[in-house]
């Protein structure tokens, strides 16, 4: 689990139509979404960690004018479809929580495209989770949106390993009715574990506390470079996260989440202070570009919340012109 073991930039791929067909759209919690389309060539290249970019308006407009980035939550590849879990924040998630789904009414001309329902979406962006040897302990920590990576990978360990490395999902939450994705973790032959800050289920307190009552108990070793933390979560979380690895020596990957406009390295619009290797510097980096997938210990203190003046990002601008 090296980042020198994942690509450093984007495998973007552009469908031919630039349009997945919408094959359902259905609510799974309070404002909470999966949204299936079918686009083969997204499906078949989509790699746990990745992410696509929706275009959330109507044919013809353009409001909102910005794509909105979103983790591919599973794949089926036989079938060329790909799920989005979502849930509504905003104009862009809104839009996309009103698509009728296949089967259902035509709406009216506008709403369509091509033959049939669809979205605009691009992707998949980024880079991806490194797979862990076969004996490793592989420990997985989310909290709200940043399940959805963590599903796709874990079905993916599931799938490739024949005797699959020991997979423990610990999932966080303020309350119980806000542990989203849990039934999905739960079909999965892997160990599931729940905290919430409240105490309505499972462990109370933060899911990170969780993880060090784990790591003291039932997964104490001597040889911390046997497990294999992957997170993905809120910047707090992420933050827990990284400091408990580092503490502990234990190897860590996050995946992080920022503000996007283009998705693909032309805008700088998302970048955080990230080191470029162990022991040096810190640098903006672009999450969408070089990211969103990073080892925890090139991640500044705090995952840095701002920008650093003065250091921007080396290298080609957009891998596609440079
Ligand atoms: C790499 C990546 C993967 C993501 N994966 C998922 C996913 O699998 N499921 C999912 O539901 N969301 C995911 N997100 C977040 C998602 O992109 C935003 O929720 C979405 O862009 C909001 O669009 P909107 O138009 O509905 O909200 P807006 O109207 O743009 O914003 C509404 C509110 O949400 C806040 N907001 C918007 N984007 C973000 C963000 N990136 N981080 C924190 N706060 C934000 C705004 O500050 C504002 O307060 C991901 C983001 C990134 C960068
Ligand atoms: S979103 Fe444009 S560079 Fe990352």
């Amino acid at each position: 689990m090296s980042q020198e073991s994942r690509p450093t930039t984007s495998s973007l791929v552009v469908p031919e139509t630039g349009l997945s067909k919408i094959i359902s759209n259905y609510q799974v919690g309070p404002d909470w979404f999966v949204l299936r389309l079918e686009e083969p060539a997204i499906a078949k290249a989509s790699k746990p960690g990745q992410f696509v970019q929706v275009l959330c308006s109507e044919p013809g407009s353009t409001d909102p004018l910005l794509r909105r980035p979103f983790s591919v939550y599973d794949v089926d590849k036989e079938k060329g479809t790909y799920d989005i879990l979502y849930t509504t924040v905003g104009r862009g998630t809104r839009w996309m929580a009103q698509l009728p789904e296949e089967g259902a009414p035509l709406p009216t001309e506008e709403n369509r495209r091509g033959e049939g329902l669809a979205v605009d979406v691009i992707g998949p962006f980024g880079n991806h989770f490194a797979l862990p040897e076969e004996d490793d302990q592989v420990i997985l920590v989310g909290g709200g949106v940043g399940v959805a990576p963590l599903y796709f990978f874990s079905k993916e360990l599931c799938q490739k390993f024949k005797t699959p490395p020991s997979i423990t999902m610990l999932m966080g939450a303020r309350r119980k009715d806000l542990l989203q994705g849990i039934d999905a973790f739960r079909q999965l032959p892997i160990r599931n574990e729940v905290a919430t800050n409240d105490g309505s289920e499972g462990f109370k307190g933060f899911v990170t506390q969780l993880l060090e009552e784990l790591l003291d108990g039932p997964y104490k070793t001597t040889d911390p470079q046997k497990i294999k933390l992957y997170g993905c979560g809120p910047t707090g979380m992420n933050e827990a996260l990284r400091q408990v690895a580092l503490g502990r020596g234990i190897p860590c990957e996050i995946c992080l989440e920022a503000r996007m406009a283009c998705g693909f390295g032309i805008c700088f619009a998302c970048v955080v202070p990230i080191k470029k290797e162990l022991g040096g510097d810190l640098y903006n980096r672009r999450i969408c570009l070089e990211g969103p997938v990073f080892d925890a210990r090139l991640l500044g203190e705090g995952l840095g919340e701002r920008p650093l003046d003065g250091k921007m990002p080396q290298g080609p601008i957009c891998p596609t012109i440079s």
